[in-house]
């Protein structure tokens, strides 16, 4: 696709995080999702960009930074820096930016977002009287509170944090929220992908259906944040300075003609926001009506995941449940860590991290299952070929249900792609995996070297295990971009065919690119075994 088609630009983004602390897997989990999606759609031939971020705006942040003693300022740019920043590097994400909602660009851009919004006549004075959860950042409409146990017996709480929301009392600017239901019903109504899984569409329709009331859009007690451009004593209610860094980052307001301006005609709207389930309203609701509220286009899709899970309840900063993503990935390594949660778990739905789990399917699917067949299918074109890839001779049944099977498989896996059913295009791979590892248990090559009259099989079941895994880097090259990289050099196939990020989807079946000759080298094993990693 070329570039100057603004159709051709897929745009992907997670949430911007809260820095009251540091990031947990639960964040990883959204950011490596991203990326798995984003590189897919780079293996395609598309045109990507894929943004992620951090809120450091707002009364959590806030009280995070006076706890710790130190301006909110300071506090964010510790965490971002130590913390924020690292992680990407941790997970090997392959970001194109990375917003902070206190860079000027952002500031500037709200500022006038919220203008225009007041210029259309969607911003009105009044006081808001009502309960608050810090820990959301959220008004709490009547219905959202549950009964509280233990220590809030007898109070009503918020459901995700397990503690009482305060009773705010301050003049505000609110933002006419109760004028989009009718239009965003019909939205989503003739857009029904708009918002996924479906348990998450139903969710957001009969939120709608229930009508929509006014929101305030400033606080008027929040001192760390955006300063309105029409009443410098309030702030832009955090929320409302958050979602918009999706347009803020890619060149929102900047005029036309400029470098921004023209990204923005280019990659908005947004393919595909990512976000977990707790904060699926503010995407599907409240932003779509900030954007019809400035004249902007809706996001394609806003997908909404579910939650990792500790002791059953939602991981979390608040909480102190967090486990730090480099606690699993200096064991595991950050391939095993990106294809372990998004093959255990069904996107979309919760899940729960466990260490024996996680052993068990790294050396199962990932040690004996790929790695094996990668170490025995290098090794033996070294013991019985010299290191050069043999040429194939005639192929037998066995051969072409091979084949066949790797063309389902890359239909499959791209279409599932195409749902974000990560796990399903990363199962069929592992299929394909599991059936060239029985092909050669079949097939015994080792008893074939044995045989002189045996050497034309011997050489095509050799090339049918390289060609395969020729194949098998290209389709999991999204998702463990560090090791496929290594097999691809230990086939020979960056010598012979090019570096793999050149490598297409649409062209992983295409049978008998390596060509023969090609110089295979019997490398360090992809998955190292748990004992020698330390375990
Ligand atoms: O909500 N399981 O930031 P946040 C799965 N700043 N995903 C999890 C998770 C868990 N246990 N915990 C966190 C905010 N996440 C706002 C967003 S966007 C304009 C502003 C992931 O630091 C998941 O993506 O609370 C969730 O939606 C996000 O982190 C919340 O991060
Ligand atoms: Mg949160």
């Amino acid at each position: 696709m070329a570039s100057s088609d603004p159709s051709a630009s897929f745009y992907v983004t997670t949430p911007i995080y809260y820095v009251n602390d540091a990031p947990h897997i639960g964040h990883a989990y959204t950011t490596i999702a991203g990326d798995f999606l984003t590189r897919w759609h780079r293996a395609r031939g598309e045109d990507v960009w894929y943004l992620t971020g951090v809120d450091e705006h707002g009364t959590k942040v806030q009280r995070a930074a006076d706890g710790g003693g130190v301006t909110p300022q300071a506090w964010v740019d510790r965490l971002v820096e130590a913390e924020w920043l690292p992680v990407l590097k941790t997970v090997d994400a392959a970001n194109d930016d990375f917003i902070r909602t206190t860079e000027a660009r952002h500031i500037a851009a709200v500022q006038r977002f919220w203008e225009a919004v007041r210029d259309n006549g969607f911003v009105y004075a009044a006081p808001y009287e009502g309960p608050y959860c810090v820990g959301c950042e959220e008004f709490k409409f009547p219905g959202d509170l549950v009964d509280g146990t233990g220590d809030y017996e007898g109070q009503q709480v918020c459901p995700v944090h397990g503690r009482p929301a305060e009773q705010l009392s301050e003049d505000n600017w609110f933002f006419r929220l109760s004028a989009f239901g009718d239009q965003l019903i019909a939205h989503y109504e003739a857009n029904p992908d708009a918002i996924q899984p479906v348990s998450a569409y139903n969710e957001v329709m009969s939120f709608l259906r229930q009508g929509l009331m006014d929101i305030s859009m400033s606080r008027s007690s929040v001192a760390w944040g955006i300063p309105l451009p029409w009443d410098e004593r309030q702030t832009v209610y955090v929320w409302f300075d958050a979602l918009l860094n999706y347009v803020t980052a890619v060149g929102y307001g900047e005029p036309e003609e400029s470098e921004a301006g023209r990204q923005f005609a280019q990659v908005w709207p947004a393919d595909v926001h990512l976000v977990g389930k707790d904060i699926l309203r503010f995407h599907a609701v409240f932003w779509p009506a900030m954007l019809m509220a400035a004249d902007l286009a809706l996001p394609r899709k806003v997908f909404a995941h579910g939650w990792l899970l500790v002791g059953g309840e939602k991981m979390s900063k608040t909480k102190l449940t967090g486990i730090a993503p480099s606690q699993i990935i200096d064991h595991f390594g950050s391939d095993a860590f990106r294809y372990y949660f998004l093959r255990a778990i069904q996107f979309g739905q919760d899940g729960s991290f466990s260490w024996e789990d996680m052993s068990a399917r790294y050396t199962a699917e990932l040690a004996n299952g790929l790695g094996n067949l990668a170490s025995r299918g290098t090794a033996m074109v070294n013991r019985y070929c010299d290191g050069l890839l043999p040429a194939a001779g005639e192929a037998t049944a066995a051969e072409h249900a091979l084949v066949e099977q790797l063309e389902r498989v890359v239909a499959v896996a791209d279409e599932a792609m195409d749902r974000l059913d990560f796990s399903t295009a990363i199962v069929e791979v592992k299929g394909f995996i599991d059936a060239v590892n029985m092909y050669v248990t079949e097939q015994e090559p080792w008893v074939l070297a044995k045989d002189e009259a045996q050497q034309a099989r011997l050489h095509t079941v050799l090339y049918t295990i390289c060609e395969s895994l020729r194949a098998v880097a290209v389709l999991y090259q999204p998702l463990m971009p560090k090791t496929m990289s290594d097999l691809w050099d230990q086939l020979g196939a960056a010598a012979t065919l090019g570096p793999i990020a050149e490598q297409r989807i649409g062209d992983a079946a295409r049978w008998g690119q390596l060509p023969a000759g090609a110089p295979v080298v019997k490398g360090a094993g992809l998955f190292p075994r748990l004992e020698e990693a330390g375990a």
